[in-house]
C-alpha cells in the first residue's frame, strides 16, 4: 500500500489543461523523495506536479509545441505576455475571433493559447486535422483570462527550468541517478470502453506505451525516482511489474456534461528509493 499524505498546493498551474494532476497530487507529493538532484516532467501539460512541488533545477518538455512555446514566453517575457491578454476581451465573439487569427509575435501567441485554454468549453485543448484550435467558447464570463499574478508566479518558478518542444524519450535521455522524473502521458486506454482519448492531434500509441515503459524501467535501474501515472488497465499494470502500484478512485473531468461525469480509477506506479512504499 501507499501511504496517503495530504499537502498544500503552494502555486497553481498556469493552465488548466486535459489530464491536468492537481487532483492526485495528495497521492503524488508523498512519493517524492524529500530531496533530488534534478526534475523531469517530460508530458508537462499544465505542470500540476512542477507547481506543487517546485523543484530548484527542472527539464519540462512536451510535443506540443504551442504549449511550450507560452512557458518559455511565461518565463522569459511575463510582461508582454500580460500586455497582450489585456488587450483580448472574455466575449464570445473576442473569443471567435481570437481564435481564428494567427499572432503576430510571439508573445502575442503564448497569450493566445492562455486565453483559449482558460475560456474554451471544459478547458478543453483540442485541435483539427490542420492544427487548429477548435473548441468552441465555454460561456466563462466570470473569469478572467488575463491573471496576472499567475503568470508572474509561474514564470519566476519556471525561470528554474529547461523548456523544450520534445518527445518524452529524447527528453529523458540524460536523466541519471539521483534525478526525480514525472511521467503523465496520455491514457490510451479509456475506462470501460477501450476508446482513445486525444490530447493533441495525433494519439498516443500503444508503441508509445510499450516504449515509455521500458524507458521508465531503464531510469529505475540507473537509479532516478521514477513516478508514472496512467490509466487502471491490466494492459498498463503488465507494463509496470516491478514498480510499486496504487490504484486511485476521482470523478472523471473529461465528460463533456456533468451527466455524464462518472468515478473512473486510474493507476499510479513508483519505483524509487522511499522505503515506505511498497
Ligand atoms: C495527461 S497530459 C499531462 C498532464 C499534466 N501532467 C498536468 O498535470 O497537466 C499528457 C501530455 O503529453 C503530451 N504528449 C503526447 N505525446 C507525447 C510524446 N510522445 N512526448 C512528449 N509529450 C507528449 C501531450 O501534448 C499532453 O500535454
Amino acid at each position: 500500500m501507499l501511504r496517503i499524505e495530504t499537502d498544500q498546493v503552494k502555486c497553481p498551474p498556469l493552465l488548466k489543461w486535459p489530464g491536468g494532476k492537481r487532483n492526485l497530487l495528495n497521492v503524488i507529493l508523498p512519493l517524492t523523495p524529500t530531496s533530488f538532484s534534478r526534475y523531469f516532467e517530460p508530458f508537462v501539460g499544465g505542470g500540476a506536479l512542477f507547481f506543487a512541488l517546485q523543484p530548484k533545477k527542472a527539464y519540462l518538455s512536451d510535443k506540443n509545441s504551442e504549449l511550450t512555446h507560452a512557458y518559455s514566453q511565461v518565463r522569459d517575457r511575463p510582461g508582454a505576455v500580460i500586455r497582450e491578454l489585456r488587450k483580448l476581451r472574455n466575449t464570445k465573439k473576442s473569443y471567435y475571433i481570437v481564435r481564428s487569427t494567427v499572432p503576430r509575435s510571439d508573445a502575442a501567441r503564448a497569450a493566445r493559447l492562455i486565453y483559449l485554454v482558460t475560456l474554451a468549453f471544459n478547458g478543453i485543448y483540442r485541435v483539427n486535422l490542420k492544427g487548429e484550435f477548435n473548441v468552441p467558447y465555454g460561456y466563462k464570463t466570470h473569469v478572467d483570462p488575463c491573471d496576472e499574478e499567475r503568470i508572474s508566479r509561474a514564470s519566476d518558478l519556471l525561470k528554474r527550468a529547461v523548456i523544450r518542444d520534445q518527445d518524452f524519450e529524447e527528453a529523458l535521455s540524460t536523466a541519471t541517478r539521483g534525478d526525480l522524473v514525472y511521467l503523465d502521458p496520455p491514457y490510451t486506454v479509456a475506462h470501460g470502453n477501450n476508446g482513445f482519448i486525444k490530447y493533441n492531434a495525433k494519439i498516443f500509441s500503444w508503441e508509445d506505451q510499450v516504449r515509455l515503459a521500458h524507458v521508465a524501467k531503464k531510469l529505475a535501474g540507473k537509479g532516478c525516482t521514477v513516478i508514472v501515472s496512467n490509466a487502471d488497465h491490466f494492459s498498463i499494470r503488465n507494463l509496470y511489474t516491478g514498480f510499486a502500484t496504487a490504484t486511485l478512485e476521482r470523478n472523471s473531468v473529461i465528460a463533456a456534461s456533468s451527466d455524464f461525469r462518472s468515478r473512473v480509477t486510474e493507476c499510479v506506479f513508483y519505483a524509487g528509493a522511499r522505503t515506505d512504499v511498497e
